[in-house]
C-alpha cells in the first residue's frame, strides 16, 4: 500500500503546539517532537467509528486493548507480561513525575544522564527530590554513559535512575551490554530504574534492536518502571494515551498511590486510537521508518557541510542533536529562528550551544529548512553558504 509522507499538511490554525507557537511568522518548526504526518488510516477509522457510537461517557481500558498491548510487547520485544502489570497514564511526562513521587522520600537523589529530554530535569524538583546530573560523553561516533561518573554519583540517598532509552536527544539505542551495566549499578546501589521507552519503535539503524530494560532478567524486572506509549510510534501525541509496565506488586502499589485522585484516566479516543494502531498500524509504520531514514541521512550530510556544526548518527528517534559551539554564534537556536527555522534549544536539555532538529516531516520541507539554516550560518560568518 502507498502512503503519503510528501504532502505538507496545513497545521496552522489547529492550535498545534508546533505550528501555531510562532503566531504566523515564517518559521519552519522543527522543534517539539511530533511529526507532520497523519497517522495510520486504521486509527482514523477507529476514531470515527467510536464517535459514531455516540455517548462519550467514562471509560475503562478496553480488554481488547490490553490484549493488543500484550501481543505487541511479546511480538516486538519477546516480553511476556501479566495484564496486572499495566498502569494506564495520560502521558509519559506524567509517568516521569509519578515515578519521582513513588520512589523514596523528599530530599532523596534522582540521577539522570545529560543532555536529556527536559522533563527529566524538572520532575525531581516537582516532588522535592534532588536532581543529580551525570554528563554523557561523546566521541565522533556516539554518545555514551560515563560509568565512572555514574559510580561516583551514587550516594546514600540515591533512590531512582531516570533512563531515556532510546535516548532523546542523542539518538542512541543502548546495547545489551550498556543496559546490563546500568542494571548492575542499580542492583549494587539498590536503586529503582524508571525507563522511558517512548521512542522504542523508532529504531532507524538496521543493526540495532531496542531491548526493554525490564527484560534483562529478574533483577531488572524487579526494579524497573517501564514507560511506553503508541504516541511517537504512530504520531498520536495529542490523544494522551500511555502506560507503565511495573512487575513488582509493591512498586506498582506505590506508583498507583502517588497517582491516586490526581492523575486522570485516559480518554476514550486515546484508547480507541491505541488499539487500532497496535493492531493495524504496522504497514504505515514500516513506510514511516523508510522516510525517516532518508531524512536522517539528509540531515547528516547537510549538517556535515555546514561550517562549525557537528551531529551524530541517529540510531533511533526522528531527532538530530547538533553541536553548534564551533560556529561562533552565541545562541544557535535564536540565530536559526531568526533565519526562519525553529529548533529546540539545547539549554533546555542541559547543554547550551546545542540545538535539536526534528526531521519528522516531508522531505521537501526539511530541505527548505536545511537551506535556511545554511543561509543563516553564512550570514553570521560572512562565509559562502554550503
Ligand atoms: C523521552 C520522552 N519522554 C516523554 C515524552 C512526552 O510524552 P507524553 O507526551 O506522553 O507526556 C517525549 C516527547 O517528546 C519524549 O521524547
Amino acid at each position: 500500500m502507498a502512503f503519503d509522507f510528501d504532502t505538507v499538511p496545513d497545521r496552522r490554525g489547529t492550535s498545534s503546539m508546533k505550528w501555531d507557537k510562532d503566531g504566523g511568522r515564517d518559521v519552519i518548526p522543527l522543534w517539539v517532537a511530533d511529526m507532520d504526518f497523519p497517522g495510520p488510516a486504521a486509527v482514523d477509522r477507529a476514531l470515527r467509528a467510536r464517535i459514531d457510537r455516540g455517548v462519550l461517557g467514562y471509560t475503562m481500558p478496553p480488554v481488547s486493548l490490553v490484549a493488543a498491548v500484550r501481543d505487541y510487547l511479546a511480538g516486538h520485544f519477546g516480553w511476556e507480561i501479566d495484564p496486572a502489570w499495566i498502569v494506564w497514564l495520560p502521558g509519559l511526562v506524567t509517568g516521569l513525575n509519578v515515578a519521582c513521587r513513588a520512589v523514596g522520600v523528599p530530599g532523596d537523589d534522582v540521577i539522570t544522564a545529560t543532555p536529556v529530554y527536559p522533563p527529566f530535569l524538572t520532575a525531581p524538583s516537582h516532588s522535592g527530590r534532588r536532581l543529580v546530573r551525570v554528563p554523557m560523553v561523546a566521541d565522533r561516533d556516539r554518545w555514551q554513559w560515563d560509568f565512572d561518573r555514574l559510580e561516583a554519583a551514587a550516594g546514600p540517598r540515591t533512590r531512582l535512575l531516570m533512563l531515556c532509552s532510546p535516548h532523546n536527544p542523542v539518538g542512541r539505542v543502548f546495547s545489551r551490554g550498556e543496559l546490563e551495566e546500568l542494571v548492575d549499578w542499580s542492583v549494587r546501589h539498590d536503586v529503582i530504574i524508571c525507563s522511558d521507552e517512548i521512542h522504542c519503535d523508532l529504531v532507524l539503524d538496521p543493526d540495532r534492536r531496542h531491548i526493554p530494560t525490564a527484560t534483562l532478567g529478574p533483577a531488572a524486572r524487579d526494579r524497573t518502571i517501564t514507560l511506553m506509549a503508541p504516541s511517537k510510534t504512530f504520531n498520536l501525541p495529542g490523544l494522551g494515551c500511555a502506560f507503565a509496565v511495573i512487575a513488582p506488586p509493591e512498586l506498582r502499589r506505590r506508583f498507583r498511590h502517588a497517582m491516586a485522585g490526581i492523575v486522570p484516566a485516559v480518554n476514550l479516543l486515546g484508547f480507541a486510537a491505541a488499539e487500532a494502531a497496535y493492531r493495524h498500524g504496522w504497514d504505515w509504520h514500516a513506510a514511516l521508518l523508510d522516510v525517516l531514514r532518508g531524512n536522517r541521512d539528509r540531515v547528516q550530510s547537510a549538517v556535515d557541510a555546514m561550517p562549525g556544526l557537528t551531529t551524530w548518527p541517529v540510531e533511533a528517534t526522528y531527532l538530530a542533536w547538533i553541536d553548534a559551539r564551533a560556529a561562533g554564534i552565541e545562541d544557535p537556536a535564536v540565530v536559526f529562528e531568526e533565519g526562519g527555522v525553529g529548533l529546540s534549544n539545547g539549554t533546555e536539555f542541559g547543554l547550551p550551544g546545542f540545538v535539536r532538529l526534528n526531521f519528522g516531516c516531508a522531505p521537501a520541507l526539511l530541505e527548505k529548512a536545511l537551506g535556511r539554516m545554511s543561509t543563516a550560518l553564512g550570514k553570521r560568518s560572512g562565509a559562502p553558504t554550503a
